[in-house]
């Protein structure tokens, strides 16, 4: 199965379960969502999206000029790791995107533990939007980072996990 993975991250978090979802799948390319095609290809048969969930649903320039304010823990290790953060938003990318009806997608988020997703993340916000774009969208899964936006120790493997459990459902 040719799977695409787009992943927006400006602390690294999302970033690395990108990562972990595309090394656990055999035929998978991750992107970043500003280098991402906006057209996707109809060889793709699973898109992966991810995003940090910020205010409780996807970024803002707003928010996205926060995040390079942010002074926690995560954000300033992600600075000094020269991590590069995303220049625009996974809501940027779907505004603009054209997927076709074939291509299964499925978003996925990261969240602060804890704070809960009551109020709403970024995965099920995305999953609205592509919806009412008419995609076939799903929520996929969403993974947790810890207060100070550091990506949760087993966070990874369960990202890896999942996204064997795709290949299982095929
Ligand atoms: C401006 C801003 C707003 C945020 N709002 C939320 C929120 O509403 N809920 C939440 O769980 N986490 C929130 N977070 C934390 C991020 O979701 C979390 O740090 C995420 O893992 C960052 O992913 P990244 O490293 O890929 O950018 C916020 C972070 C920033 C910078």
């Amino acid at each position: 199965m040719s799977t695409l993975v787009i992943v927006e991250s400006h602390f690294s978090n999302t970033w690395s379960i990108g990562e972990a979802i595309a090394g656990a799948l055999p035929d998978a390319t991750l992107l970043r969502v500003d280098n991402a095609p906006k057209r996707i290809d109809p060889s793709v048969e699973l898109l992966i999206l991810g995003a940090p969930t910020h205010a409780f649903t996807l970024s803002s320039s707003a928010s996205r000029t926060s995040a390079l304010e942010r002074k926690t823990a995560g954000a300033q290790a992600a600075r000094r790791g020269g991590f590069h953060a995303s220049s625009i938003g996974l809501r940027e990318w779907i505004a603009e995107a054209s997927i076709p009806a074939t291509t299964k997608v499925l978003a996925f988020d990261t969240c602060v533990a804890g704070a809960g997703t009551l109020f709403g993340q970024a995965a099920k916000k995305a999953v609205a939007r592509l919806v009412a774009n008419g995609v076939n969208a799903q929520y996929g899964s969403t993974f947790w980072v810890t207060g100070a936006d550091q990506l949760r120790a087993e966070e990874t493997e369960r990202a890896a996990a999942w996204a064997r459990g795709l290949t299982a459902e095929e």
